[in-house]
């Protein structure tokens, strides 16, 4: 298992059943089950190329392991206590979410882009942001919340940047800074750049800035 999934597996909880929607190799439901974290443990992707592979890993585990072709929790006949979605963009699991008729109480998520959005859709439909921090793990950088039902309340700046990262300032959020304000400085100096892309990209690298001091 390589450092991303240990770390999503670290923000996993323990409980009854829980669900891998998008699991593809299905490494965080081994780990889930190997550790006893959940008794059972539905995988699923919406191919299923993709959730054979989980069938297959899964094997040993026997009855534990629910495997279910679906887009999302569409074909779901038992809600879990806790959902991972990992390694899809920030849309699509809002998407996802959006489409449950009810949702679990807890859900692990890993978007790879659209961070902000699936924030403000969390805090919309009254969940409470637990996690909220960026990582690194070998030179890439990620995005982890970790939500659970409640009420909250997100700054702008929070929802831009995520909570953690702005209360905690770690390495990684900091690097992955330091790399969007040297892009934006290329953008304003660039001659063919347009004004409007220089304006924004001025808006965001003072923001950068104001974080960064
Ligand atoms: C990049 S893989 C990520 C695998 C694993 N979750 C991880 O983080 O390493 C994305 C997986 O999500 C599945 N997927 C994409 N959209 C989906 C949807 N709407 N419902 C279920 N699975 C989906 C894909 O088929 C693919 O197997």
């Amino acid at each position: 298992m390589d450092g991303r999934l240990d770390l999503l597996f670290g923000l996993v909880s323990r409980g009854e059943t829980f669900a891998d929607i998008g699991c593809d190799h299905g490494y965080i439901a081994e780990r889930v089950l190997k550790e006893n974290k959940f008794e059972k443990v539905i995988v699923s992707d919406i191919s299923s190329k993709s959730l054979q592979k989980a069938v297959d890993l899964l094997k040993p585990y026997g009855d534990r392991v629910k495997a279910i072709v679906s887009d999302g929790f569409e074909n779901f006949d038992i809600l879990p206590d806790e959902v991972m979605i990992a390694g899809m963009g920030g849309e699509e699991i809002i998407k996802i979410l959006s489409n449950a008729p009810c949702l679990p109480k807890r859900l692990v998520l890993a978007p790879q882009k659209n961070t902000d959005k699936l924030r403000r859709f969390l805090v919309s439909i009254g969940y409470k942001i637990l996690k909220d921090f960026t990582f690194k793990d070998r030179c890439k950088f990620y995005d982890a919340i970790v939500a659970e039902e409640g009420v909250d309340e997100y700054l702008e700046t929070e929802y831009l940047y995520g909570r953690d990262n702005l209360k905690d300032f770690p390495d990684a959020f900091k690097e992955k800074l330091l790399i969007e304000a040297k892009m934006l400085e290329d953008i304003i100096a660039l001659n063919s750049a347009s004004k409007s892309s220089k304006e924004d990209a001025k808006i965001r690298l003072e923001n950068i800035r104001k974080i960064l001091k």
